[in-house]
């Protein structure tokens, strides 16, 4: 795929600044940049988002339109934990070069272990901000650092998914730090055929420009129990720092802030505990307990999926036909247990979004780099 050159030239100073992150790890969508081709600098994915329109912060904005290949996911293993690997660059994660570049922090670089602005690497000076610099944390030290979640949508369409069919199962404190960040998981039902859709969130607390992280992922969960309880409707969470006993309990949606479009929380006036604006973070201060949550679910029964991993797929061509000419051929793959209706179905679907999708997608990429605050200076 071709690049527009002001959309090369962002991607190179996106690559060259220890600017910001993403968790990456299989299943996830703009693995490869904008490209369907393997991309071991690919770097897209770690733009923060801010002021956005929904379009431009839901799944990474173009990133919508490179999901993994067909078949890839991120497992999810019910009541166990799954690690992915944050950051600045694909570069320095294990997906890429064998993890030759890759080291025990987000940068690639080394770092002392207890690293924090009172111990300041001199290679690595302090933000304006007085925040470490590399990698981008916007954090002081670690128990600084905001705090980053994992949220699943049992509804896998992509066209079709709200920020209301994403519920927060996990929490990681103190992150994003190091590279390797293990979450675990709660007892999640199977997911529908085809997966699940996942996202991975993170608000930090200041430290830089207030931005919101949110990548996209095709997931599915391994190993549900048939017994496993339905996750419940989400509602947003609430801002309860002062006041522990008023947090909500119960599913939460991911925290959409500082975007034109979507925005979820209500902050308070005034300022938090720590002295700085109220920032809505993956922590106590919404009401989200470190690790597993297992508060999520409903009395319910999760109806019974087929989980597609043990399955294999078969290759079915479909073509698709309109007032009786040939528009498209196209390759679907579905699941041996997939029925008769469900390729129908899909072949439907395919049909009444392709040409729709590639006009969008086009679009979406133009003002996505038309928006050169999309890539606003990050003040620090
Ligand atoms: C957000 O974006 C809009 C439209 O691009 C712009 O008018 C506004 O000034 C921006 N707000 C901030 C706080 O940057
Ligand atoms: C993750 O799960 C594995 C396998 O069950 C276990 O050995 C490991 O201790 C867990 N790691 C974390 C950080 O929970
Ligand atoms: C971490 O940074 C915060 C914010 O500057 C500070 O309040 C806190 O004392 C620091 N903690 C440690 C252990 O240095």
């Amino acid at each position: 795929m071709t690049f527009p050159a002001a959309a090369l030239l962002l991607l190179a100073a996106a690559s060259a600044a220890d600017a910001h992150l993403a968790a990456w790890s299989k299943g996830m969508f703009c693995k490869n940049d904008l490209s369907t081709t393997d991309q071991p600098n690919a770097a897209l994915a770690i733009q923060p988002l801010y002021n956005q329109t929904f379009a431009n912060w839901w799944f990474h904005g173009p990133c919508i339109n490179y999901p993994p290949p067909s078949g890839e996911f991120l497992n999810i293993p019910a009541n166990g934990n799954f690690t992915v690997e944050i950051a600045a660059n694909r570069a320095f994660t294990t997906l890429s070069y064998n993890g030759a570049k890759s080291s025990a922090w987000p940068d690639g670089k080394a770092h002392p272990d207890n690293y924090n602005t009172n111990n300041v690497d001199p290679m690595f000076p302090l933000t304006s901000t007085g925040c470490l610099s590399s990698p981008n944390l916007h954090a002081h030290n670690v128990s600084d650092a905001a705090g980053t979640a994992f949220a699943i949508s049992y509804n896998n369409d992509i066209t079709k998914a709200q920020v209301s069919d994403f519920t927060v199962f996990s929490v990681l404190q103190n992150t994003p730090w190091k590279r390797i960040a293990t979450y675990q998981v709660p007892n999640l039902p199977a997911c529908p055929t085809g997966g699940c859709l996942c996202a991975w969130a993170w608000i930090p607390n200041h430290c830089g420009q207030d931005n919101m992280y949110f990548n996209g992922y095709r997931c599915q969960v391994t190993g549900a129990l048939a017994s496993a309880k339905a996750v419940a409707s989400p509602s947003p969470p609430v801002w309860c720092e002062s006041d522990q006993g008023s947090c909500l309990v119960g599913a939460k949606q991911f925290t959409i802030q500082y975007q034109q479009e979507g925005n979820n929380v209500k902050l308070p006036g005034g300022f938090q505990k720590d002295g700085s604006w109220p920032s809505p973070g993956y922590n106590s201060k919404m009401g989200f307990t470190a690790g597993a949550q297992t508060d999520i679910f409903s009395n319910a029964v999760a109806a019974a999926t087929p989980n597609t991993c043990p399955n294999p797929s078969t290759t079915v061509t479909v073509q698709f036909v309109k007032t009786s000419t040939v528009t498209s051929t196209s390759t679907v793959v579905v699941t041996a247990t997939a029925s008769a209706a469900k390729v129908t179905s899909s072949a439907a679907a395919v049909t009444t979004s392709t040409s729709a999708k590639a006009t969008s997608s086009a679009a979406a990429r133009r003002s996505f780099f038309a928006r050169r605050e999309f890539y606003h200076p990050i003040m620090e």
